[in-house]
Parts: structure tokens; C-alpha cells; sequence
């Protein structure tokens, strides 16, 4: 079953196991599907270490487990003990509502190397309404003790948006203050539920400013201390992030029900199939499935891209924002002011706000 990876195309650093797409919270703005798995499609534990098995062999070095809330299955602990035999490093990304001691405690026993902590907000009321579950904070703050008491390394994450930016300096803080070594302040990033919720959630330029001030001035401050990472609102920038690092270079991200996508947003894309785990081995998908090879290297890429010179700085930028906002994954980025289609994200910017959030709710059955 086990494919033999191919010498022209390098294997994947990090595989992302997204374990469930259940979950106490109901983020505006998650990076799951509007159209999510449900329970009765989920792969079982046996499938799961089979999949670790193979992204083992094909050379995969991170194995992050991710949801939806992955603490939703009680199999976890036997999933990463499974990826730690094999060699592979583990981190845990949660919200941390589901946490306990006895359940810490067999994670930890497990091998967990590494937990990822997402907090909503510092203050309490805000970050209850958006992750929309009242008693959400004080589980967090519990959680968080749990694993900075035990020594475990820990990064805090924060998702920013126009409600909650002018806390950043607060939040570093708490990362501080509860022991974790880094923490992510990461700006929302608008396809699936966060691009339905954008006129809520997209910070006007002041704001995004005043954030690129406040991480400054909270690296100067915490110097080696507290890792600090930043991720910015790509619709403000000229030019787009590199998504993924590239299309099938470094990373692949496998469903509740065993898809297998070049990044989290990939099924969006019309035309095209979705390989199966349950059908065809990790390293046959990441060396050979059309899908995985759709927008891999340059080739693909239409003007302005082909001949420009950040084309293997920036791989054209997110193939899934280019679809969500001009109907097209082959389109260049329309976040890029070299875009023919840059009047898109200029009219965004001014778009008429409003308070009013959907939730994040599962409303199509496959
Ligand atoms: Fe990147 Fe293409 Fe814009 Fe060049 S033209 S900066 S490769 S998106
Ligand atoms: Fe799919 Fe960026 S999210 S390429």
C-alpha cells in the first residue's frame, strides 16, 4: 500500500489530521468547510494509524492533530502515541474546553510533544460571543495551568478581527502570564465561514496598523522570552502570502472522512477529485493525484505571475481566494496589486460594515 515516493517531488514536512469537524465552538470565522463531515463519515482509529503509518514512510516529520475539537475522540491518545512510536513530532491543536486532568494526563503519557491553545479573546464576554459557548474562558485559563504546570511547551493562539484587535497587548500578556514559550496573534484569513463573516470581521486599515505597532512593541518588550508570531490580513498587503508554502510542497491535510487536500480550503475547487485514504495510499495522492499536481511549481501559473519574480517567493498566493472572490483557482491571488483582478479586495477594504456574525453550524449533510 505504501507508495514509493517520488524523486522529483520532495516529501511533505507537516501533515495535518483533522480528526472531527465537531466542536463546542462555533467560530465565525473557522478554517473548517461550510460543508462539513459528520460523525458517522469520520475515518475510524484503525484508519488513522494507518495514515500515520504512511506519512511515516513518505518522510512526513510533524503530525498535527486538529479538528473541529480533536479532543472529541476518545482514540486521540492512542493516535499520537502511535505517531510518537513512529517517530513523528506531535502537537495538539484545541480549543481546550474538553480538557481535563485525567485527559491531560493521558495525552501527556502518550508522547504529546507540543500543545496548541486557542483563545478567542482576553476578556471574557468577547471571546464567549464568538466562540458562542458561556463558560468557554474559565476552561481555557484551566487548561492552559494544567499544561504550563506539567512543562509541557505550549503556544497560545489568538485569532484577531475587528472586535478584539485592540487587545493585542493584552493577549501577548496572558501568553506571558500563563507560560506558554510562543504565542500566534494571527489575523482572520476570509474563505469559508471567515470570507461569510468578512463585513464583521475585516479591520480597517488604522486597526491593522495599530497591530503591526503593538507586536513590535510586545517583541521589544518579552525580547527572547516570548516567541512572537504575526500573521497579517492579506487583503491590506500588496502582494499575497505564499498559502501553504506552495501547493503540495510542504504540507497536506487529511478530512474527518479521509480527503486528502493541499490545504484546508481546497475542496472549493469545482472539477476536480478529491483523492480518499480509504481508497488510495497517502504517498500515491502526494506524488501523483491530479489534484495534488493541479497548481504544484509554476507552470500553471497564468500572467502576470509566470514571469514575475516573486513566482517562487509567493507561489501566486492562495488558488482558494483567487476561486472565492473571481470564480477562478487559476486566477492570480486578486490580493496581489499586480492582479488583474485587484478591484476586488480594493472594494472590499470599503465595504459597508456590520456587527451581525454567522456562526459557524453544520447545515449541509454530503
Ligand atoms: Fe505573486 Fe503573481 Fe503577484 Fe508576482 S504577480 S507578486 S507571483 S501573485
Ligand atoms: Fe487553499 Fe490557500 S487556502 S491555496
Amino acid at each position: 500500500m505504501n507508495a514509493v515516493p517520488s524523486p522529483r517531488i520532495p516529501p511533505p514536512m507537516s501533515l495535518l489530521a483533522e480528526l472531527t469537524h465537531r466542536c463546542p465552538l462555533a467560530c465565525p470565522y473557522c478554517s473548517n468547510p461550510v460543508a462539513m463531515d459528520r460523525k458517522s463519515e469520520e475515518l475510524s482509529t484503525a484508519d488513522w494509524l494507518r495514515v500515520l503509518d504512511e506519512a511515516a514512510d513518505l518522510g512526513v516529520l510533524q503530525a498535527h492533530f486538529s479538528g473541529g475539537e480533536p479532543m472529541a475522540r476518545p482514540d486521540l491518545p492512542e493516535l499520537i502515541a502511535h505517531a510518537v512510536q513512529r517517530g513523528l513530532y506531535t502537537n495538539l491543536i484545541t480549543s481546550g474546553v474538553l480538557m481535563d486532568e485525567r485527559r491531560f494526563t493521558a495525552l501527556r503519557d502518550a508522547g504529546l510533544d507540543h500543545v496548541q491553545l486557542s483563545f478567542q479573546d482576553v476578556e471574557t464576554a468577547g471571546a464567549e460571543r464568538i466562540g458562542h459557548l458561556p463558560g468557554a474562558q474559565a476552561k481555557k485559563l484551566a487548561a492552559a495551568k494544567l499544561i504550563a504546570d506539567d512543562g509541557m511547551p505550549m503556544t497560545l493562539n489568538f485569532v484577531v478581527h475587528r472586535e478584539n484587535v485592540v487587545r493585542i497587548p493584552q493577549m501577548i500578556d496572558l501568553a506571558a502570564q500563563l507560560g506558554a514559550g510562543r504565542v500566534e496573534i494571527a489575523h482572520t484569513q476570509y474563505y469559508g465561514w471567515g470570507l461569510r463573516n468578512r463585513a464583521a470581521l475585516l479591520p480597517s486599515r488604522a486597526q491593522l496598523e495599530q497591530s503591526e505597532v503593538d507586536v513590535a512593541a510586545a517583541r521589544a518588550r518579552y525580547g527572547d522570552s516570548l516567541a512572537i508570531d504575526f500573521v497579517t490580513p492579506d487583503y491590506h498587503l500588496e502582494r499575497p502570502k505564499p498559502c501553504m508554502d506552495g501547493w503540495g510542497r510542504r504540507f497536506l491535510n487529511v478530512t474527518p472522512a479521509g480527503r486528502v487536500l493541499p490545504c484546508h480550503a481546497a475542496e472549493t475547487i469545482p472539477g476536480v477529485e478529491f483523492p480518499n485514504l480509504r481508497e488510495q495510499s497517502l504517498g500515491a495522492i502526494w506524488n501523483d493525484s491530479a489534484l495534488f499536481n493541479l497548481f504544484r511549481g509554476t507552470a500553471w501559473m497564468p500572467e502576470p505571475c509566470a514571469s514575475c519574480d516573486r513566482r517562487e517567493i509567493d507561489w501566486g498566493g492562495c488558488r482558494c481566494q483567487a476561486l472565492a472572490l473571481t470564480g477562478n483557482a487559476r486566477n492570480t491571488d486578486p490580493v496581489c496589486g499586480l492582479s488583474p483582478f485587484h478591484d476586488v479586495v480594493l472594494e472590499a477594504r470599503e465595504e459597508e460594515r456590520t456587527p451581525e456574525l454567522i456562526f459557524r453550524q453544520f447545515e449541509t449533510v454530503r
